[in-house]
């Protein structure tokens, strides 16, 4: 029986045993694209070794799953808190300490894994894991949490493999880079007022972050948005043009990032006497023009002020994905397509790819406005700051995972990529990162008020 305070059928255990092992398998799989010399290194400075991801995965599962939610004992303590947290890309500090130093190695992270993984799949398959009475296990919360978070560093990794030498990575025989076409022809679309809703009674979804709890609908004036993304070709310009050398369109804190580390282009974007080359997950191509160029929230808003024009916010980016010209009260479609399920031929996300597709290749996934891609090919952003909803109270399961970063220096990133999961696609879900961390896979399309 499924009520608003009880979820767990035995169907849906049996789909949480099998999220888990898909999951596994697919961080497994990641960790066998990368070379041995890759796992201690830091191919993103401010990020941890792959041999962090390897432990932390696991180790949050179970320290979240069986030791505070069943109350059980723990395995390895010294692994459980090594592997307890992850930190968050902060400039100030860059390239602290040496990476191989104090990390255990890849078979006691492995031996530390299997033991976890063999007693967070019992508990998910057998254990008391939803209780009304505790709070980590309402409605089996704690179950959904470890499985999104694996999803989620799932992307992680990819973007933090993009940025590892090519060298040190094994190319798959099927790796396809999608280059053939022309950039779309950029419109305008009238999005006209009306309803946008941007949190939800949690007992409206099976599983819910605190970040999007809360019932949440706003008015939203009419306004245009453009129906594709930016395109390299688009950002091009703004680079010709010497958008990275006038400090004219950037916020003082992001032209002093620009000064000082001396960037000229986006992270993706490499440069050489024969032109500009795209820096793809395996391979390096001659820049494809066609694809959303991907970009720091800080070069996403200098580009936008430099035509005049500005970011979504997150209230509009919402009624243009999820919004319909007639609906004016509530979310009206779960996608922007409808509400289909979300396969390949509406966007590319689920690990479709491992770089972008052309802008507007799934037309079939166009909101009711007829705006292409809001969801997948690349995280949206908005120019909204990450903050609670009205109401807001911490995850019992994670109560640090969004509470740490409501500081005004982490904007809002909507709808997916290429590499987010399936399971991560739905209406209220919210990412947000660091204004300027250049190494998401995030684009973004310009607005105006009308
Ligand atoms: C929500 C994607 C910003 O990766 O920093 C994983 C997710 N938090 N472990 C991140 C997260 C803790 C988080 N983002
Ligand atoms: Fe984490």
């Amino acid at each position: 029986m499924t009520s608003p305070n009880h979820v767990l059928t035995a169907a849906a255990r049996t789909a949480l045993c099998e999220w888990y092992a898909t999951n596994r398998t697919r961080t497994s799989a990641m960790f066998d694209l990368v070379s041995d010399e890759a796992y201690y290194a830091r191919p993103i400075d401010l990020r941890h070794p792959p041999v962090f991801y390897e432990g932390h995965l696991p180790a949050f599962s179970f320290n979240t799953l069986v030791k505070k939610g069943l109350g059980r004992p723990g395995i390895d303590a010294r692994l459980e808190t090594l592997f307890a947290r992850g930190i968050d890309p902060h400039e100030s500090k860059a390239g602290e300490g040496s990476a191989t130093a104090g990390w255990p190695s890849r078979a006691e992270v492995r031996a530390f894994a299997d033991e976890a993984d063999r007693q967070v799949l019992e508990a998910l398959s057998a254990g008391a894991i939803e209780d009304p009475a505790h709070p980590l296990l309402q409605r089996a919360e704690a179950a959904y949490a470890i499985l999104e978070h694996e999803a989620m560093h799932q992307e992680t990794l990819l973007y933090m493999w993009h940025q590892l030498p090519l060298a040190q990575k094994r190319r798959p025989a099927e790796y396809f880079l999608d280059v053939d076409a022309d950039p779309p022809t950029q419109t305008w679309i009238a999005i006209p007022a009306g309803r946008a809703t941007l949190g939800v009674d949690q007992e409206d979804e099976i599983f819910t972050w605190d970040n999007e709890r809360g019932a949440l609908q706003q008015d939203v004036p009419a306004f245009e948005l453009e129906q594709h993304d930016t395109t390299n070709a688009a950002f091009l310009e703004f680079v010709e043009a010497g958008g990275y050398q006038s400090p004219k369109w950037w916020r003082d804190e992001d032209w002093e990032w620009v000064r000082s580390k001396e960037r000229a282009h986006p992270q993706f974007w490499e440069r050489d006497d024969r032109g500009w080359w795209w820096r793809g997950m395996f391979d390096r191509v001659a820049l494809p023009l066609s694809w959303p160029v991907y970009v720091s929230h800080a070069e996403a808003s200098a580009y936008a002020r430099w035509r005049g024009l500005r970011l979504p916010t997150e209230a509009e980016f919402q009624r243009a994905a999820y919004g319909t010209p007639d609906e004016t009260r509530s979310v009206a479609r779960r996608y922007p397509w409808g509400n289909a399920d979300p396969t390949d031929r509406y966007g590319t996300f689920d690990f479709a790819t491992w770089d972008p597709r052309p802008a507007g290749s799934r037309p079939a996934g166009q909101s009711a406005f007829g705006v292409d891609d809001l969801v997948g090919n690349g995280w949206e952003w908005t120019s909204t700051p990450f903050a609670p909803f009205p109401g807001f109270t911490p995850i019992p399961s994670y109560p640090e995972y969004s509470a740490d970063f409501f500081d005004n220096d982490h904007y809002v990133i909507k709808g997916a990529s290429p590499v987010t999961a399936a399971p991560l696609i739905r209406p209220t879900f919210r990412n947000w990162f660091r204004p300027r961390y250049p190494y998401v896979y995030a684009t973004f399309r310009c607005a105006r008020h009308t």
